[in-house]
C-alpha cells in the first residue's frame, strides 16, 4: 500500500543542523518527499498535533518543547511509509533505540528524540492536514 507519513524534525535536531541528515535517511530508504516547510509551531498547533496525548503527564512538557523553536515538517509517500519510517526512527526513547536508527544515532533523551513520524495511516491523514494545504503537496 502506498501511504503517506508526516515527519517533524524536532527542535533538538534543528539546533544541531540535522534536518538534512534526517530527510536524507528517509529519502535513501526509498520514500518520496512530496512536501516540506519550516515553521515555528504555536501552542494551539502543538496541542492539536499531540491531542491523542492530552491526558498524559508529559503533555504540557511535550507541547511546550515542540513549540519552543522552529522545526521542519515534511510529508513522505511510499510503500508502507508509516511503518517504514517508524522503523527508521527507532523506538521513542533514544537510550533504547537500535544503532542505525535516527533516534538511536541522533536522539538525546525521550523528549529530545529528534524526530516525529505518524503512527498510523489514519493519524497521518489528520496530521498532514494540520500542517499542509492541498497545493503544498506535490504528486509525481
Ligand atoms: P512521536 O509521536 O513524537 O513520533 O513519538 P512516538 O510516537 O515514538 O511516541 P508517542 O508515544 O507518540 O509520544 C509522543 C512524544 O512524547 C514524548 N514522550 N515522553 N516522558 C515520557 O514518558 C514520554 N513518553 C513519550 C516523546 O518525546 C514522544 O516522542
Ligand atoms: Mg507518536
Amino acid at each position: 500500500m502506498i501511504e503517506r507519513s508526516l515527519v517533524l524534525v524536532k527542535p533538538d535536531a534543528m539546533e544541531r543542523g540535522l534536518s538534512g541528515e534526517i530527510v536524507k535517511r528517509i529519502e535513501e530508504a526509498g520514500m518520496t518527499l512530496i512536501g516540506i516547510k519550516m515553521l515555528h509551531m504555536d501552542m494551539a498547533l502543538a496541542e492539536r498535533h499531540y491531542a491523542p496525548h492530552r491526558e498524559k503527564p508529559f503533555f504540557k512538557s511535550l507541547t511546550s518543547y515542540i513549540s519552543s523553536a522552529p522545526i521542519v515538517a515534511a510529508v513522505f509517500e511510499g510503500e508502507g511509509a508509516v511503518e517504514r519510517i517508524r522503523k527508521l526512527m527507532g523506538t521513542t526513547d533514544p537510550a533504547k533505540a537500535a544503532e542505525g536508527t535516527i533516534r538511536g544515532d541522533l536522539g538525546i533523551d525521550i523528549e529530545h528524540n529528534s524526530v516525529h513520524g505518524s503512527d498510523s495511516v489514519e493519524t497521518a491523514k489528520n496530521e498532514i492536514d494540520l500542517f499542509f494545504k492541498k497545493d503544498e503537496l506535490f504528486i509525481y
